[in-house]
């Protein structure tokens, strides 16, 4: 991965910022200059509203978002372009399912134990509101999702599974198309929740057969605001939407509406163009760069970092330990401190910027004793000389700091 030439096509790199070391990429990535002029786009040559007026700008909007979903539909090995919906991030899309599709009394949602609070708390509300009921399926020691386990959870009770695709703590990936599998076999739908895998890697719906699938543009070098929601049409063409209103109905009485086809249907209100129609230069960017090729890059630096932070006592790196199962993710406690003060240190003494805390996933670090780690993650314009200052840091704190 030639990383020079990538980080030329950041403006933060040739900023007064140039400097720092961002390695807080889980949460949110930056942005290449073509994502930003194309965002910029929109306001300086068509800012008008799509899907509504029928003149020459609204007519361009209209055009440039439908391209947008077609690419997008592509990148993600989706053959029909409707059944992609644009949100504002992946947790309104994943609450637009959980919530959009038909729950009884007494259905069990199986989730693991290990879900960000996007795939956790719209299910808790409606075990208040439908009468659901929760299972989740236990994450071993080791880190490492078990099939097996999910396979004892999966009884007749079971109507839907959602689960983390590459979780955004442990950087582990759920061998998803078997997990499918398993759900369809015991006839209950399943949605992914892709936030951390759809910017790491190669994902294919058609190959995934999974009914629902959410993630957000801002993981992946697109504008904030923007979340993508693949829906299989059969199961989501009658959906009620979260939000409704104008632009997502077809025609209204006094006393009724009836609803546009997808992805209209999910889409009411004013779409935030600028975002959408940068994301799809987002799509673009990576896509020349190759899935592939960001894997290995981010699996190299992964690779390094765990191999000079180890061996070290005071170090406790979150399971698994091998990086070939933690994506772009390293994630960290050092014996002594809070991870919010190694967060703190590596800013204020180095610039370098990574999480710290329980990163929206409580249950996960409640249930294990932990009250948070520190966590590193990679992305296509990291290199590995930040992964050296890193580490030299990190050293430094724990000879200096820790106990
Ligand atoms: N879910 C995002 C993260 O893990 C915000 O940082």
């Amino acid at each position: 991965m030639d990383t020079d030439r990538i980080r030329r096509d950041f403006p933060i790199y040739s900023s007064r910022r140039g400097d720092l070391v961002y390695f807080d990429n889980a949460c949110q990535t930056f942005r290449p200059r073509k994502v930003i002029e194309a965002s910029n786009d929109y306001y300086f040559d068509f800012p008008a509203c799509g899907g509504r007026s029928i003149h020459r700008l609204a007519t361009q909007v209209s055009m440039r978002i439908d391209e947008a979903r077609e690419k997008i539909a592509r990148f993600i090995g989706c053959p029909n372009p409707n059944e992609i919906v644009f949100t504002k991030n992946c947790t309104e899309a994943m609450n637009l399912v959980a919530k959009g599709t038909t729950h009884r009394k007494g259905d069990v949602v199986l989730t693991s134990d290990m879900e960000h609070n996007s795939n956790h708390v719209p299910w808790i509300q409606l075990t208040r509101s439908m009468g659901i009921k929760r299972r989740f399926v236990t994450t071993p020691s080791s880190g490492i999702f078990d099939v097996e386990l999910l396979k004892d959870a999966m009884t007749k009770e079971v109507k839907f599974v959602s689960l983390v695709h590459t979780n955004n703590v442990t950087g582990t990936t759920i061998p998803a198309k078997d997990v499918v599998e398993i759900a369809h076999d015991n006839g209950a739908l399943i949605m992914l929740d892709g936030a951390q895998a759809a910017p790491h890697m190669k994902i294919d719906m058609n190959d995934l057969d999974v009914d629902f699938y959410a993630f957000s543009m801002h993981k992946m070098l697109g504008p904030s605001g923007v979340g993508v929601l693949f829906a299989k049409e059969e199961l989501a063409k009658n959906m009620d939407p979260l939000i409704s209103g104008g632009g997502g109905v077809s025609l209204t009485e006094y006393d009724k509406a009836t609803y546009l086809p997808m992805p209209e249907r999910f889409e009411a209100g004013l779409l935030n163009y600028s975002g959408v129609i940068g994301s799809a230069a987002a799509i673009d960017y990576l896509s020349a760069i190759g899935m592939d090729s960001i894997r290995e890059h981010e699996a190299n630096l992964n690779y390094y970092v765990t191999k000079e932070l180890k061996e070290i006592d005071l170090i406790h790196i979150l399971e698994p330990v091998d990086p070939s199962r933690r994506g772009s993710i390293f994630s960290f406690n050092i014996k002594g401190l809070g991870s919010h003060d190694v967060a703190m240190i590596l800013d204020e003494v180095d610039k370098i910027m990574i999480r710290s805390g329980m990163h929206c996933t409580h249950p996960f670090f409640i249930s294990r004793g932990i009250d948070g780690c520190a966590r590193t993650s990679f992305y296509i314009y990291n290199t590995m000389s930040e992964c050296e200052r890193f580490v030299k840091a990190v050293k430094v704190i724990v000879d200096t700091f820790s106990v």
